[in-house]
């Protein structure tokens, strides 16, 4: 009976070290194929609470296996009846997120750090100027996928919306992610800050992000030369994750 035994005890060990599968698998900071917006410290100022325009719109997400994520996104749609007046918008939101035991992913953002940029020409009073407000949305996905694309050989997500409705398909860009800090970056209200108050916070995430945001993040590299060896390696590790999966059940 020792090997029954043994085998229950890597078993358990193995849990131990692996948290989450499905968390695991989240990992990483997605971007669009735009390959433009990325979360993390390029697209969001939190020291001057600035967000920077990306050159091309895109969106992406990042995730940390214990729990947080980050959103970038920067979306223009067009006006249908008016063509020279497109609504352009840049969001940034950060927090923790769960995935339910239904497949479904509740996004919880942090309330006070949500920021968006607005701009819309022609419905608002002064057309030249953007419109930057506090942003929070609790977001919702359905179900997602995670994937390898056979024509790239890339790792991708496939988001669907809580409507259904597929989301445009991420690729993996960094592993680990590429975030800011994934604490409260503006704990304090701005209402009441007054200019002293407000440079010590300024100090504070200074500090915290030198401390915290000597990132780790892995960017992707795909070589073309390379694809096949790595998409078969990819296929074996599948197989081999399949079968650690059924002897977990
Ligand atoms: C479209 O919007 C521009 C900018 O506000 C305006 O000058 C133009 O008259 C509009 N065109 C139409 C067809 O409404
Ligand atoms: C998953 O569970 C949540 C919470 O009970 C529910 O709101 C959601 O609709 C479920 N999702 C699916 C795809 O059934």
């Amino acid at each position: 009976m020792l090997f029954p035994s043994l085998i229950l005890f890597i078993t358990l060990l193995i849990r131990e070290v692996i948290s989450d599968p499905n968390m695991e698998e989240l990992e990483g900071t997605w971007s669009s194929k735009s390959n433009t917006v990325f979360t993390g410290p390029g697209f969001y100022d939190p020291v001057d609470e600035l967000l920077i325009e990306p050159d091309l719109p895109g969106i992406s997400y990042s995730f940390t296996k214990d729990g947080h994520y980050e959103e970038a996104l920067y979306r223009v749609e067009g006006n249908p009846k008016n063509h020279s007046c497109p609504v352009a918008s840049i969001t940034y939101q950060h927090g923790t997120y769960e995935i339910l035991s239904n497949g479904s992913v509740v996004l919880t953002p942090i309330a006070v750090d949500g920021r968006q940029l607005l701009s819309d020409p022609c419905n608002s009073d002064d057309p030249t100027k953007s419109k930057y407000t506090r942003y929070v949305q609790p977001t919702y996905f359905k179900a997602y996928r995670v994937y390898v694309n056979n024509y790239h050989g890339r790792y991708a997500l496939e988001i669907y919306q809580f409507d259904g409705s597929k989301m445009q398909p991420l690729y993996l860009a960094y592993k680990p992610p590429l975030m800011l800090p994934t604490t409260a970056l503006n704990p304090t209200d701005q209402n009441s800050e007054t200019d002293s108050s407000l440079n010590e916070k300024r100090q504070r995430i200074k500090r915290s992000l030198e401390n915290q945001y000597r990132t780790n993040a892995v960017k992707q590299v795909y070589n073309e030369n390379f694809d096949k060896y790595w998409w078969i390696s990819v296929g074996c590790l599948g197989l081999a994750s399949t079968y650690f999966f059924i002897f977990m059940k």
